[in-house]
């Protein structure tokens, strides 16, 4: 697929926690993934594996801790741990070296040499230049890391205004400016000034919250709810507002009367259509659907699977959909990711990664899967991945491998040949 149809790309995503004055909780690890245009990607895992986690930093309600964000190839997070731990390796690297040096010149003086010898002087100097130039790359690295971080919005809203300008400019220059028409156009020229000011790319994605319960305001009307975006986002037009809330009532299938109600009068998955028209209003292009289904009835959760199946088509959707297990994902992802304790162990598109599960850990998440056949079910074992015996990364150390067709796969170089033969048998 074509690179410029990237819509989220992810990249070492680290998100730390910290648990006291030493520890750390490493909640997102290392994580890696592109979601392309229109696509719905899986992200799978156990409870407390990171999901909910990685969905919140990427709509930056965390400072990440390192890695970085981009959304339609512009950088919306940069995290720095990874700069700074560079600029650390490298001063511990001239300090080994100039200790070294320091050595060798303190023996020559025992042995009565005074002159420091010239490739003495050479190291030193090659030490401190190579210092040097990491100091200078890594300061410019955390600079503009925090640049992006902190004005994506504004670089953004800079952006749509200069198209706002593009548009009319040019409109109005053929008028005359005495013209009604020309101060029509003007007026509207204004006004979508305005709005562009107050764009920010941050409301091109929304996410779903996992808890519809806690994550709708109870003193607020369904209607506030699902208008707050609008309103921040500066439209002050009643009617539009309005018509709007009654347009995504409508495409979640509530109907108008609900506007004037509030959260605690619905049922749990009335709740989450509530959170689904509050998310698209803003006409985002990305919903990160944190396990909007996991509290509800099944009957129900096939309804709110086929609503944002629907919405993906109509509205032309890309959604980042997390569950906890792989049977929702399956029909419903074109890609899956599966974590587990923080980090990504396994990538894949959902053909692949159903024909071909390599981690244990997938394999222990596809078997229990129910199947819908008794004979099957009756000797259906349950896998139990328990990592300390399946892998052995004491000297080979585990990275992300690609084993063909973009399926990635956690693993250390013994486990990864391991893997290739049984791909190929
Ligand atoms: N704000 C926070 N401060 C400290 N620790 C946190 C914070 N948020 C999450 N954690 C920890 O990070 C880890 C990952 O949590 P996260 O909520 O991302 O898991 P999850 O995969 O979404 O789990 P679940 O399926 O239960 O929702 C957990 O150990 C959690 O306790
Ligand atoms: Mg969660």
């Amino acid at each position: 697929m074509d690179n410029n149809d990237v819509l989220l790309k992810v990249e070492n995503l680290c998100q730390y926690f910290k648990m006291g004055p030493t520890m750390e909780l490493k909640a997102v690890d290392n994580v890696s993934f592109e979601v392309h245009k229109g696509e719905v990607f899986g992200l799978v895992g156990e409870s407390g594996c990171g999901k909910t986690t990685t969905g919140r930093s990427i709509i930056k309600l965390y400072d990440i801790t390192s890695g970085n964000v981009y959304f339609e190839g512009q950088r919306i997070c940069a995290g720095i741990r990874s700069y700074k731990d560079a600029v650390r390796a490298a001063k511990a690297e001239y300090r080994q070296e100039a200790g070294e040096v320091k050595k060798l010149i303190k023996e020559d003086r025992k042995n009565g040499v005074t002159e420091v010898r010239a490739e003495y002087s050479e190291r030193l100097k090659n030490a401190e230049e190579k210092l040097h130039a990491v100091m200078v790359e890594q300061t410019a690295n955390i600079k503009s890391a925090k640049f992006d971080d902190k004005y994506c919005n504004k670089q953004y809203a800079e952006t749509q205004m200069q198209k706002v300008r593009e548009n009319f400019e040019p409109q109005l220059a053929a008028l005359n400016p005495e013209s009604a028409e020309y101060k029509e156009l003007e007026k509207q020229f204004k006004e979508e000034l305005r709005l562009a000011k107050k764009d920010r790319i941050m409301n091109k994605m929304q996410m779903i919250f996992q808890d519809p319960i806690a994550s709708l305001d109870p003193r607020m009307t369904v209607r506030d709810i699902i208008a707050e975006g609008l309103i921040i986002r500066g439209v002050r037009n009643k009617k539009y507002i309005d018509e709007q809330v009654y347009k995504m009532l409508d495409l979640v299938g509530l109907v108008p009367e609900h506007a004037n109600r509030y959260p605690h009068e619905f049922s749990g998955g009335q709740r989450q259509r509530i959170g689904i028209a509050r998310a698209i209003i803003l006409n985002p292009d990305l919903i990160i659907a944190d396990e909007p289904i996991s509290a509800l009835d099944v009957s129900i959760q096939a309804q709110v699977i086929n609503l944002l199946n629907d919405l993906r088509n109509s509205l032309g959707l890309t959604i980042m959909f997390i569950a906890h297990d792989l049977s929702v994902v399956k029909y419903f992802s074109d890609k899956i990711g599966v974590m587990y304790f923080g980090k990504m162990v396994e990538l894949a598109t959902s053909d692949e990664l159903f024909a071909h599960p390599l981690h244990p850990y997938t394999k222990s998440l596809l078997s229990a899967i129910p199947v819908p056949d008794p004979d099957y079910e009756k000797n259906r074992k349950r896998i139990v991945y328990n990592p300390i015996a399946e892998h052995d990364y004491s000297v080979d150390k585990p990275v992300m491998r690609d084993i063909g067709n973009g399926h990635l796969i956690y693993c250390n170089e013994a486990e990864f040949e391991r893997y290739k033969a049984e791909i190929n048998s």
